[in-house]
């Protein structure tokens, strides 16, 4: 199939006579420039003829409220070694995940976002549902995460802290002015691997368990290819404490793979928000994992193991980790509640 260019697309739009000046693609990437983001407007201009850029466009010409990260010139320049060598499909890609529906400019405090304060993480979801970058649970498209400091934003899962400089209005497009170009998120063993407080957890998944078709895979593979999946994963201190167990669990693959999955929920991607006190989820080995929030922090149970939540929400190109200081040692299963779950 042919694809519609700019042109067509800007032509097509159907706009409302209400507005002195219509708003088309070029008004679009001409606003861009005039509000100096001139790397952002060609960055827009390359990807036109792409099916992503195409949806993109047409979003943005919806007249619905879309809120769009704009990365600074500098931002861009800065990027230029992830972005340099990248085909206009992978661009399109990137600035998808730039973009989400809804008017995020905070209506109380000049040249920030909304943001939540309790809990302290936003989750968003962008227009970033590339089948190559994204597998969630009912084919949803990726989400952002920041946190709030005062009235300023940061986003998590960047390698590079990244805050919103300003806040402007172009028609129904609200422009978030950011300092960085965002980073998608990555698969499950790049962000474990990347997160040096991960690395004495990060053997024990590759422990061989089987796999859909009955053959021997490692334990991170299989978790790689669900549709949304949630997990607790123990930083350091928790797997040198838990030091004796592991050793001996390790002697046994099937308690082993028990324990391992009652740190993971299958098929849902649970973001720190709807962690409240008094939930309780099922793990994939059908145990119930409960959660506790107090004024000393989150908690997760599972048996008789309780471990503290110490870092929520590293995304994931299928769904999300938290990081815990303490391994759920139950190595109990309920075959038919898994099943169920
Ligand atoms: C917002 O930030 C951009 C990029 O740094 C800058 O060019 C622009 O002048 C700023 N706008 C306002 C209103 O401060
Ligand atoms: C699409 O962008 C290219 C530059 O990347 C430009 O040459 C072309 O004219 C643009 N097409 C439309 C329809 O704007
Ligand atoms: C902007 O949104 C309002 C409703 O919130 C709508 O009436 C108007 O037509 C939209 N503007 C454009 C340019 O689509
Ligand atoms: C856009 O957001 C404003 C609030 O900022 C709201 O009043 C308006 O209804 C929204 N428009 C649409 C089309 O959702
Ligand atoms: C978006 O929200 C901001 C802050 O409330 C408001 O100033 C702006 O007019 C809104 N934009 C639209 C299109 O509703
Ligand atoms: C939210 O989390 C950030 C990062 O962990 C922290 O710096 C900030 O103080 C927290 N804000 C609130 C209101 O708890
Ligand atoms: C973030 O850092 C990790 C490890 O330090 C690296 O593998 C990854 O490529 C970086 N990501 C970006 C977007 O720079
Ligand atoms: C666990 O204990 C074994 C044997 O005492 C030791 O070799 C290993 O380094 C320990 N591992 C950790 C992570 O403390
Ligand atoms: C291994 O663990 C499973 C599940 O906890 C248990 O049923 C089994 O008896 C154990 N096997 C050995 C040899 O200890
Ligand atoms: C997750 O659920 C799917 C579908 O029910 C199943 O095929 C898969 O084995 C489960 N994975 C884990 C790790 O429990
Ligand atoms: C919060 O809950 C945890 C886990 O149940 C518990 O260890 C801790 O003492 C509780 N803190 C307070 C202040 O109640
Ligand atoms: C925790 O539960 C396991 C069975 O799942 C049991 O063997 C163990 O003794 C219990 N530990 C404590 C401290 O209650």
């Amino acid at each position: 199939m042919r694809l519609p260019t700019l042109s067509l697309l800007a032509g097509a739009a159907v706009l409302p006579l209400s507005l002195a000046q219509s708003l088309d693609a070029n008004a679009i990437i001409q606003a861009l420039r005039s509000a100096g983001l001139n790397s952002l407007a060609e960055a827009a201009t390359s990807i036109n003829s792409t099916e992503i850029g195409i949806s993109l466009f047409t979003a943005l010409l919806s007249g619905q409220n879309v809120t769009v990260f704009a990365p600074t010139d500098q931002a861009f320049s800065n990027a230029q070694s992830r972005l340099g060598g990248a085909s206009t499909n992978d661009v399109a890609e990137v600035l998808a995940y730039h973009v989400l529906l809804g008017n995020y400019s905070s209506p109380t405090t000049a040249n920030t976002i909304i943001s939540s304060t309790s809990p302290n993480v936003t989750i968003a979801r962008t227009f970033l549902n590339a089948s190559d970058e994204v597998r969630l649970e009912g084919n949803k498209s990726q989400v952002l995460a920041w946190t709030r400091q005062g009235d300023a934003v940061t986003f998590i899962n960047q390698n590079t802290t990244t805050t919103v400089q300003n806040v402007t209005h172009v028609s129904n497009i609200t422009l978030a002015v950011i300092d960085q170009v965002l980073a998608i998120p990555r698969d499950i063993h790049s962000v474990i691997e990347s997160n040096s407080n991960l690395s004495a957890i990060e053997p024990v998944f590759g422990t061989q368990t089987t796999g859909p078709n009955g053959d021997n895979q490692a334990l991170i593979d299989v978790l790689e290819d669900q549709r949304g999946i949630t997990i607790f994963v123990p930083n350091n201190d928790a797997v040198i404490q838990a030091n004796a167990t592991l050793l001996q669990l390790a002697q046994n693959t099937t308690a082993l793979l028990s324990v391992l999955g009652n740190h993971i929920i299958n098929g849902t991607s649970v973001y720190s928000p709807s962690i409240t006190d008094g939930a309780k989820l099922t793990s994939s080995r059908g145990e119930e994992l409960s959660f506790t929030v107090n004024a000393t922090g989150v908690f997760v149970t599972s048996g008789n193991a309780t471990a503290q939540i110490v870092q929520t929400d590293l995304l994931t190109e299928n769904g999300v980790l938290h990081i815990i200081n303490g391994v759920l040692t139950n190595a109990e299963s309920d075959e038919q509640k898994a099943g169920d779950a």
